[in-house]
């Protein structure tokens, strides 16, 4: 059995990851927990048992086996290695090594086999977004072969993880009881009452980060570079779970029916009928490791073209789920 550690263990999606170990029964040897110095010492529990926060230093990872890393990117990049070094496998988070050509970016759903090769011992888990993105569009691909990709994004505050959150509640409370909203904290404006475009750096190539996060993944996890995809990220005032309005144009026919029944039978895939009144909301997925689809319909201005809606909890599905779906990828392969 493993010997392992959380890395921002006290963050959105560390703490998720300390429960989903439990939940998914992964074996585990030994654990210990990581963050800044600002959190050591402070307690949490894991199977009963309470465990002091260390502060994160490069002998923490000595007799290591995996490393689950949820941390700002900087601190990945210094650390990641160390881990990697000491002898574990890192399975990473953050968006340090997504695009590193010798890092496999991984949806177990779509490229385990990426996993046959990990040479820097790091395995990236990619953007929030891109992981629900390309769990339903392999499929269809399968079926009638990609060729435009577009997208609207309608993402929940906890993707700027437990600031954002906080923030998100602060100006909630004051707006409900008439109170001025308080100025923004962790997202780049009023979010509640309001939907913000702007809520990431702007790139120069006048995307924000999160959409060219978005473009490069997709094309990185489906195999894909020359790829067409185009992608509006936007921060809507929800708690958990991001939507997607997904357009596709394909090279090949492909009717409702088709694409219904392929999603169907697609893995890590909870397909919703509006036919009787289901469509994926943000309360359905938040808490759930599936991808809630919905709203097929045919894009009537193209060929072959379809609309979706998908929609899935991006702390799990979009981080912690799909990172500790790797870590079990990577025992069985041990
Ligand atoms: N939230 C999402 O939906 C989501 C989805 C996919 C990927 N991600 C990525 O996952 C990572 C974590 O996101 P999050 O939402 O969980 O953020 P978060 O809630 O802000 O948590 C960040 C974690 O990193 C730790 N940390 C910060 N600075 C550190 C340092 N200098 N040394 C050691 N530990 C440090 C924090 O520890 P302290 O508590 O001690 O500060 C905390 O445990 C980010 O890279 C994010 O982009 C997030």
């Amino acid at each position: 059995m493993p010997h392992v550690a959380i890395v921002g263990a006290t963050g959105a999606v560390g703490d998720l990851i300390r429960q989903l170990l439990s939940e998914r029964n992964f074996p585990v040897d030994s654990i210990k927990f990581l963050a800044s110095d600002r959190s050591a010492g402070k307690e949490v529990s894991f199977r009963g048992e309470k465990h002091r926060v260390q502060p994160i230093r490069a002998e923490a990872f000595d007799g290591v086996d995996i490393v689950l890393s949820s941390t700002p990117s900087s601190v990945s990049r210094e650390f990641s290695p160390l881990a990697a070094r000491a002898g574990a496998t890192v399975v990473d988070n953050s968006s340090a090594w997504r695009m590193d050509p010798e890092v496999p970016l991984v949806v177990p759903e779509v490229n385990a086999d990426a996993l046959r090769s990990i040479p820097k011992r790091i395995v990236a888990n990619p953007n929030c977004v891109a992981i629900p993105l390309t769990v339903v569009l392999k499929p269809l691909h399968e079926l009638a072969g990609l060729k435009r990709v577009v997208v609207a994004t309608y993402q929940s505050s906890s993707g700027k993880g437990a600031k954002g959150l906080l923030d998100f509640q602060n100006q909630l409370l004051a707006y409900a009881s008439g109170r001025p909203v308080p100025p923004p904290q962790a997202h780049r404006g009023q979010l509640v009452g309001n939907v913000i475009t702007l809520d990431w750096t702007l790139d120069p190539n006048g995307y924000t980060e999160e959409e060219n996060k978005v473009i490069n993944e997709t094309r990185k996890i489906l195999a894909m570079p020359e790829l067409a995809v185009t992608v509006t990220c936007v921060r809507v005032p929800v708690r958990v779970s991001h939507s997607e309005a997904v357009n596709v144009e394909f090279a090949r026919p492909i009717s409702v029916e088709q694409a219904r029944d392929v999603l169907a039978q697609a893995p890590g895939i909870v397909l919703m009928d509006e036919r009787k009144g289901e469509v994926p909301q943000p309360i359905h997925a938040e808490g759930r490791d599936e991808v809630f689809v919905g709203r097929i319909r045919r894009d009537e201005s193209v060929a072959h073209g379809l609309n979706l809606w998908l929609v899935a909890d991006n702390l799990r599905k979009g981080a912690a789920s799909n990172a500790v779906q790797i870590a079990e990828r990577l025992l069985e392969r041990a």
